[in-house]
């Protein structure tokens, strides 16, 4: 039987606390690097005819999580960033990915300062994907036309974030918005 959608979901609702909302990102990326096998669901969701934008495919109504389609025209290297409370998990459609991941060397008492350090790197090329837990430093980088699914653990845009800047060694709290919906790329 083909790895669908559904089977995805409920998968994904498993690995997922209906209390604390913590969630096992190693068996969530397991099953999206499956689902990303499933030529119909990649086509249908991130095939040359996907508009451009980011849609959401699916939004559990018990534990929050996100499943989304983004679709981009234009290449982006984000500044080092972090999803606040919450998780992302991403997996490469079209062309590549690389992300980066930071640790956070000064102890976070000086405001508006903050020293990071590359700790990982590596290259999502579909059906490969990644993750990054709560409160993890990380960036990444797609060129035009990148096309990839991301299942975060609830709307990113509603949480107050972290963007961090290397070359000034400082950080800025970036505060939630309501728009209600992922908007842009900011919070990639
Ligand atoms: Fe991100």
């Amino acid at each position: 039987m083909t790895y669908g959608l559904e089977e995805f979901c409920n998968d994904c609702r498993s690995a997922i606390d209906p209390k604390t909302h913590e969630a096992d990102l190693d068996a969530i990326q397991g099953h999206l690097e499956h689902l990303m096998e499933n030529d119909a669901f990649v086509n249908e969701h991130c095939g040359p005819h996907a508009e451009v934008g980011i849609h959401t495919i699916f939004r559990d109504p018990e534990t929050d999580f996100m499943v989304l389609a983004h679709i981009n025209a234009k290449g982006r290297t984000s500044p080092p960033h972090d999803h606040g409370a919450s998780w992302a998990v991403y997996a490469q459609a079209v062309e590549f990915t690389d992300m980066t991941e930071f640790d956070r060397k000064d102890d976070g008492s000086k405001e508006g300062y903050a020293e990071l350090e590359v700790s990982r790197k590596y290259r999502l090329e579909r059906p490969k994907a990644g993750h990054f837990g709560p409160h993890k430093v990380h960036a990444i980088h797609f060129p035009d036309n990148g096309r990839f699914v991301r299942v975060t653990g609830t709307d990113l845009s509603r949480l107050e974030t972290l963007r961090y800047n290397m070359d000034e060694k400082s950080v800025t709290a970036v505060p939630p918005n309501d728009r209600g919906e992922i908007s842009g790329t900011a919070s990639v």
